[in-house]
């Protein structure tokens, strides 16, 4: 849905110029469509197989973003007290809310047994005896999956990788049935599924694959015993194309699911957060200045790795177009922003048009883990975000100011 016509880069039916002239930068756009498209490629992908998506809020927690998919009856995939708040306030049906994460406080936990959320999925022993006093109190039962770490190699980048025998995630796959066991005597536990991730931006079948064979053989060492599950939640991970990766789609993923998941009653839920909002936003930035230092050339932008920090925490590559195409001369540039760190770059070694000062450029694939991880280090305000439907668009946050920098200080 960013599509160039002729010298313009646009946003569905805006011009992107249009919205850094009138709203400045740095600025994340999003496109309403393409998220909905994203959704719907889920939806349609698993269609013969009973399931759930749950949009994993984490990766963009914008309220006008969540209720994009919390109207097309999506669910959430939440981490936080924080994310529970923002999900009820887009619209997301508590029955189809699941709470992951390691460390869930007793007042978190509360929060959501309150609501009456669909799941919560523990990831420790000691976690699940926390939840079953909390749920006590309440005279509830916590409806609960127990998050195995399978150790299944996802084949992608060591930060986000979750599912092995390294990684705090989860219960491990020798303990498992073992701490189904101890949870089927809790009183105030209700065990409705199993649950793992094994990592994200995974762009081939072939972990998935192993994984759903790891977590089948669980279910049906589960029901052996006696312990029947509703659900098997298959956590997130679908990569997105931010460079020349050609990752799965849903449909892909779903055709190798169904042989296996046939004649079983058993319910897929997704966690996917990339996938439905990845490549759904762009960040635009203003080029500031340039220099030539005889051994390097800078192109200095006013977005920074307080805005986008994927490729300082993860050397994350990302694409960046000139926002309108002016001159032909390419050249090799480094992409910095204006943060006192090494760090703060979006390109290095990047052979792309040389821009002019004042140019706009677009950073591509932004959607996901873009703004959501976004911080005022060196006390730069947050960026703003706007989302673009057909012609139309809205402020979805306005920029921050210096007040909302220091709100809450005394
Ligand atoms: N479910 C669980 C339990 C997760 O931990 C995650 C992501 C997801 C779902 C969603 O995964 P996705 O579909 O987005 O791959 N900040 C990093 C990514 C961290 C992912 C953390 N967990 C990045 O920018 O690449």
């Amino acid at each position: 849905m960013f599509i160039r016509r002729g010298k313009s880069l646009y946003a569905e039916g805006v011009a992107v110029s249009t919205l850094a002239e009138n709203l400045g930068t740095p600025l994340y756009v999003y496109s309403e469509s393409q998220l909905l498209k994203n959704y719907r490629a889920y939806e349609t992908g698993f269609a013969r197989l009973p399931h759930l998506v749950c949009f994993a809020l984490k990766a963009n927690s914008n309220l006008a973003v969540a209720r994009t998919f919390a109207r097309e009856g999506a669910g959430a995939d939440i981490v936080s007290g924080g994310e529970l708040y923002r999900a009820l306030l887009a619209g997301f049906s508590p029955a189809k809310i699941v709470f992951s994460g390691v460390g869930k406080t007793r007042e978190e936990m509360k929060f959501a047994l309150n609501k009456g959320i669909y799941c919560f999925n523990v990831e420790s022993v000691e976690e699940l005896q926390a939840l079953n006093q909390t749920a006590g109190n309440l005279k509830k039962k916590a409806p609960v999956a127990l998050r195995v770490n399978p150790d299944v190699q996802a084949d992608t980048h060591h930060h986000i990788t979750t599912g092995t025998k390294e990684n705090k995630f989860g219960i491990p796959k020798s303990q498992i049935l073992d701490a189904y066991e101890t949870a089927r005597k809790l009183k105030n536990i209700n065990l409705i599924g199993i649950q793992a991730h094994i990592g994200s931006q995974i762009t081939s079948v072939a972990p998935f694959e192993r994984f759903l064979n790891v977590m089948l053989d669980l279910v049906d060492q589960l029901s052996a015993r006696g312990i029947y599950l509703d659900h098997l939640d298959m956590g997130g991970g679908l990569g997105i194309t931010y460079h020349k990766e050609t990752p799965p789609t849903p449909a892909d993923l779903a055709r190798a699911f169904e042989p296996r998941l046939k004649g079983r009653a058993l319910k897929l839920l997704f966690e996917p957060g990339r996938f439905l909002v990845g490549n759904a936003g762009i960040l635009v930035t203003q080029v500031l200045y340039r220099k030539r230092t005889g051994h390097k050339t800078f192109v200095v932008v006013d977005a920074g790795m307080n805005d986008l920090a994927r490729p300082a925490l993860y050397d994350a590559y990302h694409e960046i177009v000139p926002v309108s195409k002016n001159g032909s001369v390419r050249e090799t540039v480094d992409v910095v922003g204006p943060v006192c760190e090494s760090g703060d770059y979006f390109a290095k070694a990047r052979h792309m048009p040389y821009p002019e000062q004042g140019d706009y450029l677009a950073i591509q694939s932004a959607g996901a883990y873009g703004f959501a991880m976004s911080s005022q280090y060196n006390s730069r305000p947050r960026a703003a975000e706007v989302m673009v439907s057909g012609k139309a668009w809205r402020v979805v946050r306005k920029r921050e100011s210096l007040e909302d920098l220091i709100r809450g200080e005394k």
